[in-house]
This record gives structure tokens, C-alpha cells and sequence, in this order.
């Protein structure tokens, strides 16, 4: 069976991780942990991306060996992992031998077949993006633009990759394969930058302007272009294991999709002959507090520190909830207060909580069995049904924020149920029809919180985990089991309580000032 393999961007070391890199993994990890609970044999991949002039700068700047950097800030990247409860099931730095062997055949491929030839290059250069710049790059005054940063002109040889020759096929695929980007208006911008002549890319960079790369191996004067090095980590990673390349989805954010996803990264495969993947998923950029994310600033959320100070589901609740896969999103604290407090504790937290305190004051601890379903069950029931079909339909359309405000509805309408049965009064009535309503009450909310669970797993996966285990429960791996309204619960002893998501209170204005 071939596996379903997903995979991140590998981030640069070139800086600590922020919320954008946060965000990608858990976007991945929820597609991950959907298609494994849907029975697919999942490989996940995710990394760091570690050679090129930025890292080499950075080092400098410290005093320490590239190598000394990279691996001090990898590890940074790779602690974060389980912090943020990711589900990887491999971790590539493109420092490992076995990225660098194959990176090196590649080439050599490449080169051997004559889709590789080196010439002399006179122009402009900046170093900041690692990037030869063309007159159409230049500001209408003819000045560069800022983010070039300090641009020379050099005169020198490198070799260049005939991109070029496969602009028509490419051209081809994507008129061909129209959902291969999500979202649709990413893959048009591909479209639309492949109406200019694709020049060749130039794939080296001398070894005296830049030692911190993986050499050519048919010329060792030149070292790798850091994006064609880092692009392989996505085959690399899993030339040994039988079963897993090509690639499903690559998720990326929308900066790396032109040129270096959407048009390198398919013709060299394309060109190695190797099966190119299914499909690239290019979602959008946080903002906090509207402003853009920046280490100097300040404007900046760091994940580790506000997963320890927040928990992780809170996080990735917020960041799925919050923004739609493609579109732009902006994170401010007070937002995020807000969602925390409606959402999480008093909608689900409070189900929970509730759950646990009447089954445990009125029926001993022990999930009682339904009596038979009146209209308020059958009208939940209902809901849950829709809830159930439309949810799957949602995350195929890698609508996630959608799909959590489907399955908090549903939530709202159970603790909406409650107050109309209102089982604090019929638990005081001695009437034995009352005490039926109250058995059955007490069943349905149960049923609710377990089936309502099982859909916001993906994306608050430890707190599922509780949830189901203070009702008593161990999910079983079959679909139709997790999802289907039914009476599995009757006779499980409930936790005496849970506080899942205490309020949180709104910063203190005073101190604030
Ligand atoms: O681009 N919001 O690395 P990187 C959302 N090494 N996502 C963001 C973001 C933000 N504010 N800022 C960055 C690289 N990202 C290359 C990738 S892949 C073969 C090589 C995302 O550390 C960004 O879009 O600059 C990218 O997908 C990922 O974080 C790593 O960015
Ligand atoms: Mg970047």
C-alpha cells in the first residue's frame, strides 16, 4: 500500500521559530492525523533547512562554526515538535549524510544528461536573497528594492540547470491538473508567472563566496544553490523506503511557491524522471496585531513560551479556527482571549464539566442507557448526522476552520439540550417518567461529548484523549465506531471531574499601562 506522505517547508536556522513556522506544522499535522484516523498508512516529514549564506552570516556574527549554529538551532526547531504535539514520523536536517548523497546524484544525473552546463555570468547579485537580479527586478527609478538589500555586480562562472526547456510540459501540467495548487488563485499566480521565458537556474555558487553548502560533485570549486539543496530533503528523506515518494501534499506557505515549489522543484523532477507529487497545498501568512512579524520589533509570538504559558490545544485550536488555509490571518492576544474563553471554556469545557457532575450527583458515577428518544434527542441526533457528513467533506476541502465551527455548533447545541432538559430538576422529581427524561439526559450528553470529541481530535488531539478517557472510553480505530450515534457508553464510570480549559482573564489594564 502507498503511503500517504505529507510534508512541511524545511525552516531556515537562520533564526528561532515564530508562530508562521508553528502554524505549518500543525496545519500538516492535523491533515496527517485525519488521514490516519480515515486508515491510511501516513508518512509525515519535517526538517530544517540548513546550508546557504544566511546561515553562514548568522554563524559569523556569533563567532561559531556554521556547523556549531546550525545544530544549536536545529535543535530549537526539532524541541519544538513535541511541544506543539506533532506527529511526525521523521525529522530531516540537510546537513545528514544521506540528504547530502542523494542531493550529490542528482547533479550528477543531471549533469551526466547534459541538462547541466556552466557558463560565465556578468550581473547583478544580492546577497541577502542569495539571487541573481535582472533589469525587471530594478524600482522605476532604477534603484533595487529594499529587500535585495546590498546588490553587486560580478562577473563569474556557475552552473545553470535548463530549466528553460520545460516551460511548455509544465505550462501543460498545470493547464492539465487544475486543483494541483490550493488554494485555485495560488495555482493561476504560477500560470500567470509562467507567461514570461523561464530563464535557466543557476544552481552553484563558487566556494570562495560561500563554503556552507554541499559541493558539486562533478565540480568541488562550486557548492549547491541552497534551494535546489533544500528542495531535494522532500525525496531524500525517503529514497529507501519503498512506498512512500511521490509526495501527496507538500504544505508550504505562499512565499516559497513561485518560483521554488510551483516551477524548480517540478522540473528537477521532472527532469530526473522521477513521479512528481499530487499536490501542493500553499497557505497564507500571520500577522500580529496587524503588523508583520518581526524579530526586531518584537511583534513576534513565540510558541514555546506561550504553550507553556496557554497549553498546546488552545494553540493549535486557535490557529485552525482562526484562519481559512490560503488566506492571510492576524493573531492578537485579545482574539485569541476571546475565542479561548467562548469557545473552549465555557462551550466545551463546560459540556465536560457538566457531564461529569450530573452523571456523578445523579446516577452514581455510572453512564446510564437511554429510554427512548423524544423530539430534543432526535433533533440532536439530526444535527449530529449533518455534522457527521459535512465534517469529512470540509477537511477534503481543507476547510478546517469551517469544519470547528461545524462541530462547535454541535457542542453548543448539547449544552443548549441540557438547559432545556434541565436535568437538575427532574433529578429531584421521584416521578419514574422524570427519572426516564433524566436517565436519557444524561446518556445523550454523554453520547454528544464523545462523538464531538472524536472530530476535534485531529486538532486538539491530548484533549480528545482526556475527553474520552474521564467518560470511560477507548476509541477503537474504525470510522464508523468513532462517529456513529450509538449506546457505547452505557455502564462507564465518569471521572469525578475535569477542568479541561480554565477562563482565562483578560490582562489586567492597569498593569497593562
Ligand atoms: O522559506 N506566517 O524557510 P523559512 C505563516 N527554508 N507562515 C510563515 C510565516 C508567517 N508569518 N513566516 C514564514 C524557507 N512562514 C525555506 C523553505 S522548503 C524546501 C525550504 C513559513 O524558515 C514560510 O512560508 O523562511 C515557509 O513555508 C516556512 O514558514 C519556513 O520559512
Ligand atoms: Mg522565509
Amino acid at each position: 500500500m502507498k503511503s500517504f506522505y505529507i510534508t512541511t517547508a524545511i525552516d531556515y536556522v537562520n533564526g528561532s521559530p515564530h508562530l508562521g513556522h508553528a502554524y505549518e506544522k500543525v496545519l500538516t499535522d492535523v491533515i496527517a492525523r485525519i488521514r490516519r484516523m480515515m486508515g491510511d498508512r501516513v508518512h509525515f516529514l519535517t526538517g530544517v533547512d540548513e546550508h546557504g549564506q544566511k546561515v553562514q552570516q548568522s554563524a559569523r556574527q556569533r563567532g561559531v562554526s556554521p556547523q556549531q549554529f546550525s545544530d544549536e538551532i536545529s535543535a530549537e526547531f526539532r524541541a519544538l515538535l513535541p511541544k506543539l504535539n506533532i506527529s511526525n514520523d521523521d525529522f530531516i536536517r540537510t546537513t545528514d549524510e544521506r540528504h547530502k548523497r542523494v542531493v550529490r546524484g542528482l547533479l550528477q544525473q543531471l549533469h551526466d544528461k547534459g541538462e547541466i552546463y556552466k557558463a560565465e555570468y556578468q550581473g547583478f547579485y544580492s546577497t541577502r536573497q542569495e539571487q541573481f537580479l535582472q533589469d525587471k527586478d530594478r524600482n522605476p527609478d532604477g534603484t533595487w528594492p529594499e529587500i535585495y538589500g546590498e546588490v553587486t555586480e560580478i562577473t563569474e562562472s556557475n552552473y545553470f540547470f535548463k530549466l528553460k526547456n520545460y516551460q511548455d510540459w509544465l505550462v501543460r501540467f498545470l493547464t492539465e491538473n487544475e486543483n494541483f495548487v490550493f488554494p485555485k488563485f495560488r495555482q493561476k499566480q504560477v500560470l500567470e508567472f509562467l507567461k514570461e521565458p523561464l530563464n535557466d537556474l543557476c544552481i552553484s555558487r563558487p566556494k570562495e563566496r560561500l563554503e556552507w553548502g554541499i559541493p558539486l560533485p562533478f565540480d568541488e570549486d562550486f557548492v549547491t544553490y541552497v534551494w535546489f539543496d533544500a528542495l531535494t530533503n522532500y525525496y531524500s528523506a525517503v529514497v529507501d523506503r519503498p512506498g512512500v515518494w511521490p509526495a501527496d501534499y507538500h504544505v508550504i506557505g505562499k512565499d516559497i511557491l513561485v518560483p521554488p515549489h510551483a516551477v524548480y522543484w517540478m522540473i528537477m523532477l521532472q527532469a530526473c524522471g522521477l513521479p512528481l507529487p499530487k499536490g501542493i497545498i500553499a497557505h497564507g501568512w500571520w500577522s500580529i496585531n496587524g503588523a508583520k512579524m518581526s524579530k526586531s520589533t518584537g511583534n513576534f509570538v513565540e510558541p514555546v513560551g506561550f504553550v507553556d504559558q496557554y497549553g498546546v490545544d488552545p494553540l493549535r485550536y486557535f490557529v485552525m479556527r482562526e484562519m481559512s488555509v490560503g488566506q492571510d490571518s492576524d493573531f492578537s492576544f485579545s482574539q485569541f482571549l476571546a475565542r479561548y474563553n467562548a469557545e473552549l471554556a465555557n462551550n466545551l469545557g463546560n459540556l465536560v464539566n457538566r457531564t461529569l457532575n450530573m452523571t456523578n450527583r445523579f446516577a452514581g458515577g455510572l453512564i446510564p442507557a437511554a429510554d427512548e428518544a423524544g423530539v430534543p434527542e432526535k433533533e440532536l441526533q439530526d444535527l449530529w448526522k449533518q455534522v457527521q457528513a459535512e465534517v469529512p467533506q470540509l477537511w477534503d476541502g481543507f476547510q478546517f476552520n469551517v469544519a470547528l465551527e461545524r462541530t462547535m455548533a454541535f457542542v453548543t447545541a448539547t449544552n443548549a439540550y441540557i438547559e432545556k432538559l434541565a436535568p437538575w430538576k427532574l433529578g429531584k422529581s421521584a416521578e419514574p417518567a422524570d427519572q426516564a427524561r433524566l436517565r436519557t439526559a444524561l446518556a445523550t450528553m454523554a453520547e454528544a461529548l464523545r462523538l464531538a470529541a472524536h472530530l476535534l481530535e485531529p486538532v486538539i488531539p491530548a484533549s480528545a484523549t482526556r475527553i474520552h478517557a474521564v467518560l470511560g472510553y477507548q476509541p477503537t480505530d474504525n470510522w464508523a465506531d468513532k462517529t456513529q450515534w450509538s449506546g457505547r457508553l452505557q455502564g462507564n464510570r465518569v471521572a469525578e471531574s475535569l477542568v479541561l480549559f480554565p477562563r482565562l482573564q483578560p490582562p489586567d489594564s492597569a498593569a497593562k499601562s
